[in-house]
C-alpha cells in the first residue's frame, strides 16, 4: 500500500509494509548505508530513508542519488532512534524514476532568495517556504468555500471575458482573436471585434454578481481577476484572485459584519489546520506571525469614518510622501500609518467621497460621501473592498453619465433598479493579500503560483 509522507510521519504506522514516492532532498552516506530525505509535497516534513548497502542497486544507483531526483520507496515503517522525527523507513526496494543532473538542478542546498526563485517558477514549489504556501493557499482557497456554504450563499461563476469595466479605472487588458479567417475580419481587411464590441478580460466580478444576489439572495464568486495598472509594489499582480460576496436586502453594516467575520473564520481555520506550515513562516518569515493572526481573530476591528481618518492623518506629525487633505484618495502609506501605528490592528474605514469611488457605491445622505468600505490591515494596508450598492434608479443613472458609463451597454444593470430594486452589498477580498496577509510573505509574487506582473510571465 502506498501512503503520503504526511501520513507516514504521524507515527500510527509504525511497522506497517508501503511504499512512498517523492523526490529526494538529500543524501548521506554511512559506512554500510545510506540516508536519504525523501519529501513528496503532502507536508513540510520530509521522511527519512535508511537505504541498506545490501539493496541490489546500491552502488549503481542509490549511491548516485542527488538532490531533485524522483524515487520510489518499498520498506518498513520504524520508530526512529533519531531526534525530531517519529518515522524512518527501512528500504527493502528503492527505484529511481527520475534522474536530476546534479550539475544543472538549480535547487541546491543552500537558501535561495526568492527573486531567485521566481525566475524557476516551475520548481519553486519544491522549496519549503513555497511549498507550505501553496498548501496554506490551497487549504485558504477550501475554507473560503466552506465558510459561504455553511452560510448559505451559493456560488455564481463570473465571466472572465466581460464588456464592463466594473470599477472604471480604464485598466482593463483588451482581448482580440488572432485569426486570419475572413469571418473575423471586416470587408477593408481590418480585424472585427470577435464579441461584436470592445471586450476585455473582468476586473471585478461584481456587477455580474449582483445579478445573481437579486435572484438568488446570497451569492459570492471566487476567480480570477485582471488589471492592467502599471503598479510594481510587493502588493500588485496583474491577474490575481478576488471573492466576492454579494448580499440582497443587506447595507454596510451587514457588509462590514460579514467581511469581519469571514477574515477570522479563515485565519482561525489555517491556524488550527496547517500548523507545521504556519509555524514555518513564525520563525523564518515573519517573528510572531502566530501571535498576530490570533490576536486578529480575537480582537474588533477599528471602525472610523474617512473624514476621522484624515483628520488623524493630518493631526499625526508624520511626512508623508502624498499631501493629505479631504478629498484625496487613501495611499498605502495612509492606510499602513493609521492600522500599524494609530490603531496596530485591522481597520475598517468606510464613508469615502463619491469623487474617488466608483459608480455604482450608494450616495449618503450628505451627497458627498458614500456608502463604501475598505479593510486595511497592517503590514498590507488595503485587503478588502466593499460598499453598499446604489439601488436608486435615478441617482444611479446619473452617477452612470457622471462616470462616462455607456448607458445603452449596461440597461441590464439599470433594469436592476427597475424591477423590484433592493438594498444590496458586497465587496472584494483580494485572495493573494490574504494568503500574504497570513503567511508573512514580504512580496504577493510569492503568494501566487505564476506571478504576472507588467514585463513578467515567465510560464
Ligand atoms: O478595491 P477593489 O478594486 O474592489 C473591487 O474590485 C470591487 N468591485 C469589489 C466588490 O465590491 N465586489 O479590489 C478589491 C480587492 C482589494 O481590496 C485588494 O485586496 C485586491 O482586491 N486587489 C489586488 N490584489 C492584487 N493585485 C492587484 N493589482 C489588486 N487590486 C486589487
Ligand atoms: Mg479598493
Amino acid at each position: 500500500m502506498s501512503v503520503r509522507i504526511e501520513k507516514a510521519l504521524k507515527g500510527e504506522m509504525i511497522d506497517a509494509e508501503t511504499t512512498v514516492h517523492g523526490w529526494v532532498r538529500t543524501r548521506r552516506d554511512t559506512g554500510s548505508f545510506s540516508f536519504v530525505e525523501v519529501n513528496d509535497g503532502s507536508c513540510l516534513g520530509n521522511l527519512q530513508v535508511i537505504a541498506d548497502n545490501s539493496l541490489s542497486n546500491y552502488d549503481e544507483e542509490i549511491k548516485k542519488l542527488t538532490a531533485g531526483c524522483a524515487v520510489s520507496v518499498s520498506g518498513t515503517l520504524r520508530e526512529s532512534p533519531a531526534k525530531g522525527q517519529k518515522v524512518e523507513l527501512h528500504a527493502a526496494k528503492l527505484e529511481v524514476i527520475g534522474w536530476a543532473d546534479p550539475e544543472e538542478y538549480p535547487l541546491q542546498k543552500k537558501r535561495h532568495s526568492f527573486e531567485f526563485l521566481r525566475e524557476i517558477s516551475h520548481l519553486r514549489p519544491r522549496t519549503n517556504a513555497l511549498g507550505a504556501v501553496a498548501r496554506v493557499r490551497s487549504r485558504l482557497s477550501w475554507s473560503v468555500h466552506e465558510f459561504f456554504r455553511e452560510r448559505g450563499f451559493f456560488q455564481v461563476h463570473t465571466p472572465i471575458i466581460t464588456t464592463s469595466d466594473c470599477e472604471g479605472a480604464g485598466e482593463m487588458f483588451t482581448i482580440a482573436a488572432e485569426s486570419t479567417g475572413a469571418k473575423n475580419r471586416d470587408s477593408d481587411g481590418q480585424q472585427r471585434d470577435f464579441f461584436g464590441k470592445k471586450a476585455g478580460l473582468t476586473v471585478s466580478g461584481q456587477l455580474q454578481a449582483e445579478v445573481y444576489a437579486l435572484s438568488l439572495g446570497n451569492v459570492y464568486t471566487f476567480g480570477p481577476t485582471f488589471r492592467a495598472e502599471n503598479s510594481h509594489t510587493s502588493r500588485h499582480l496583474s491577474e490575481f484572485w478576488m471573492i466576492e460576496p454579494e448580499m440582497a436586502f443587506c447595507d454596510l453594516q451587514g457588509n462590514m459584519r460579514l467581511a469581519e467575520d469571514m477574515l477570522k473564520y479563515l485565519l482561525q481555520d489555517i491556524l488550527g489546520s496547517c500548523g507545521e506550515d504556519m509555524q514555518l513562516f513564525d520563525r523564518f518569515i515573519e517573528k510572531g506571525l502566530l501571535g498576530k493572526l490570533q490576536s486578529v481573530v480575537d480582537t474588533d476591528f477599528g471602525h472610523l469614518t474617512y473624514s476621522e481618518a484624515i483628520e488623524a492623518l493630518q493631526k499625526s506629525k508624520k511626512s508623508f510622501e502624498f499631501p493629505v487633505s479631504w478629498g484625496v484618495d487613501l495611499q498605502a502609506e495612509h492606510e499602513r500609518y493609521l492600522t500599524e501605528q494609530v490603531y496596530g490592528k485591522p481597520l475598517i474605514v468606510t464613508d469615502y467621497p463619491e469623487e474617488i469611488k466608483p459608480f455604482y457605491m450608494r450616495v449618503n445622505d450628505d451627497g458627498k460621501t458614500v456608502a463604501a468600505m475598505d479593510i486595511l490591515v497592517p503590514g498590507i494596508g488595503e485587503i478588502i473592498g466593499g460598499s453598499q450598492r446604489e439601488e436608486r434608479y435615478d441617482t444611479l443613472r446619473s452617477r452612470m453619465l457622471d462616470a462616462g458609463v455607456d448607458i445603452d451597454e449596461h440597461g441590464w444593470y439599470l433594469d436592476l433598479r427597475k424591477y423590484g430594486s433592493v438594498p444590496h452589498s458586497g465587496f472584494g477580498l483580494g485572495f493573494e493579500r490574504l494568503v500574504q496577509y497570513a503567511t508573512g510573505m514580504a512580496n504577493i509574487r510569492e503568494v501566487i503560483p505564476f506571478p504576472r506582473t507588467p514585463g513578467f510571465a515567465p510560464c
